[in-house]
């Protein structure tokens, strides 16, 4: 039993263990309702921040709630110095708003609205209690001169720039430490004129690491919807180590093709979170869910967990749909993708790790996932072996298990499965229900697997592999696997 110190100083003993818990999770509760409710009203209110100014103005907004997404003061970028002619530099605008908003913290924070007009700025930090917000037609421009761009040390669980030892760019917008952070609008843009990044990268001019275009560090109860995102130098939008993220409603693009590493959302290290009614079209993974690296991921040590991403398209010629690791040295767990449509891409969804990245990627639900036109429909691959140096432990062994895909379905998909597990890195509890994926040409293997443990139920289209056991519909075992380690996989895609 815990003991309780109550306000008025003294000691409680005799309030039982259960009156404890009640009302912790009523507490839950309740703040989960408030949290709903007050998010509901800010969608509300959102439509036009003049009548969040009425409302003020009648005194009924609640004072100092949190979180506090009614914003009692409403800026235009304008009134800062801003000029949204796409030529001139308004970092200072986009500061000096930053500045005059993170003292209204106590008040309950404020909106920046960013009107019609191309904003052209080098890289700005936000302030807790913020709603950024982009008017139809409004596009904040990122220069693409990098001596604007401040260096950064680079993530702990990475130990380098992803790309370059030592610090690393920051991002376009970017924040650390923060609050109840609001990025929305009426579908304006933030553009981060990448291809200038993405030719230097090419020809090798870079020093350091290129940054993303969003990146949130360390903070919690973010938001981020109806806007679009476009051109990132590097990740698209990249919450690190934070809780309570929700991205709703968000379209991302980039090139197809010759833009690199332009991934659409990186959750790092992240719990909490919902993606939801986005269109991903992008250069390199739409979706790709991470930990970390290597000893540096397992040192630090934070997992990805409770991610729920559903209503998503996404488009990719490069990598996959969506992608879980390949750095997950930190855990990825309780993942629920479900209504997912991946087209005219290579690759579907994708589960990447390698012996080195320690850490395990469980519990993992796939639900209605539809295929179109795609290279391969599911791969899991165990040799991904990229590192950040010579420093990983080779016997630091990733776990794979608990994979549940249920409700697969395509055409024109070239092979719909390749699980290439290892003698060391087995997928284990793997299942697979109602699937059926329509096949490109009549291949041989369209269903591979290499050390996969696990269970095909009622009818799968295309014939799983022999590695997994069979059951029928009502989940009796038909036939038990002989040989679950038997390896059927081709070539590498
Ligand atoms: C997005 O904008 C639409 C239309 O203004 C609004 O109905 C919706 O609630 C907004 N969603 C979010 C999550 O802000
Ligand atoms: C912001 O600009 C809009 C026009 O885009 C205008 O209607 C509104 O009054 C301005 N608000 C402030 C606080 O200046
Ligand atoms: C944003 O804040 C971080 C952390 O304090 C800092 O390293 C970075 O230089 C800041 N960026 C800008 C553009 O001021
Ligand atoms: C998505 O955003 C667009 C543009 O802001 C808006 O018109 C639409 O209503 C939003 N849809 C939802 C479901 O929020
Ligand atoms: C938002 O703008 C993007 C880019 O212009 C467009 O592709 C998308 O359809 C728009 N979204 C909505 C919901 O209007
Ligand atoms: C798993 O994640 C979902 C969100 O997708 C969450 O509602 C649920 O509580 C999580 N489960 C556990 C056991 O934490
Ligand atoms: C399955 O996902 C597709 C989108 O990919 C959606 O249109 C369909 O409604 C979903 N089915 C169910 C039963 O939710
Ligand atoms: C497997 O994962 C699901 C979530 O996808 C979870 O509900 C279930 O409890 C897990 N099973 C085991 C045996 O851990
Ligand atoms: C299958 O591989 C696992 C290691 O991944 C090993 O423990 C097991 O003995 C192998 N089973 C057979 C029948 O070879």
């Amino acid at each position: 039993m815990m003991d309780m110190y109550s306000p008025s100083g003294r000691f409680h003993f005799h309030h039982q263990r259960r009156r404890i818990v009640w009302t912790l999770s009523s507490h839950k509760i309740l703040f989960a309702v408030l949290w709903v409710s007050l998010f509901a009203c800010s969608i509300i209110w959102q439509r036009s921040a003049v009548n969040v100014l009425r409302i003020y103005q009648k005194g009924q907004l609640p004072p100092r709630q949190w979180p506090p997404m009614l914003r009692p003061v409403v800026f235009n970028l304008t009134d800062f110095g801003g000029v949204g002619d796409g030529v001139t530099l308004n970092t200072m605008a986009f500061e000096r708003a930053v500045e005059a908003i993170s003292k209204l913290s106590e008040r309950g924070g404020g909106q920046l609205n960013v009107q019609r007009g191309v904003w052209l700025t080098a890289p700005f930090n936000l302030t807790s209690h913020m709603t950024l917000f982009l008017a139809e037609g409004a596009v904040i421009l990122g220069t693409e001169d990098e001596k604007y761009w401040p260096l950064m040390p680079p993530l702990p669980s990475y130990g380098y720039g992803r790309e370059k030892k030592g610090p690393r760019y920051g991002s376009l917008i970017h924040g650390q430490y923060l609050k109840d952070v609001v990025i929305t609008g009426h579908n304006g843009t933030i553009d981060g004129q990448g291809a200038s990044w993405w030719s230097k990268f090419q020809n090798k001019l870079l020093k350091h690491t290129r940054g993303p275009l969003v990146q949130i560090m360390w903070s919690r109860d973010i938001v981020i919807s109806n806007i679009t995102l476009r051109n990132p130098p590097f990740w698209t939008l990249h919450p690190y180590d934070c809780k309570n993220v929700i991205i709703s409603n968000v379209t991302i693009l980039a090139p197809l093709h010759s833009a690199p590493n332009t991934d659409g959302i990186d959750p790092d290290s992240c719990e909490d979170m919902v993606i939801e009614n986005c269109y991903i079209h992008v250069g390199d993974d739409g979706i790709a869910i991470k930990s970390g690296w290597d000893q540096y991921g397992i040192a630090y040590g934070r997992p990805s967990t409770n991610i729920l991403i559903r209503n998503v398209v996404l488009r990719t010629v490069v990598s996959a749909g969506v992608s879980i690791g390949s750095e997950m040295s930190g855990g990825i767990s309780n993942i629920t993708l479900e209504n997912i449509l991946v087209w005219n891409s290579k690759r579907g969804v994708r589960i990447k790790t390698a012996t080195g990245r320690g850490g395990y990627i469980r519990d993992v639900s796939y639900r209605n996932l539809t295929f179109d036109n795609l290279l391969v429909g599911i791969v899991v691959k165990t040799d991904y072996n990229e590192h950040p140096d010579d420093g990983f432990d080779p016997k630091a062994i990733p776990s794979v298990e608990n994979i549940t895909f249920h409700g697969i379905y395509g055409r024109a998909v070239r092979i719909a499965v390749r699980i290439q597990g290892s003698e060391e890195i087995p997928i284990r509890d793997i299942s697979f229900s109602d699937m059926n994926v329509g096949i490109a040409k009549k291949k041989k293997r369209l269903f591979q697997c290499a050390y996969v443990w696990g269970r095909a139920i009622g009818k799968i289209f295309p014939a799983p592999c022999e590695n997994l056991d069979q059951y029928d519909e009502q989940g009796r075992l038909v036939r038990r696997s002989t040989s679950r380690n038997a390896t059927l996989t081709d070539y590498d895609v």
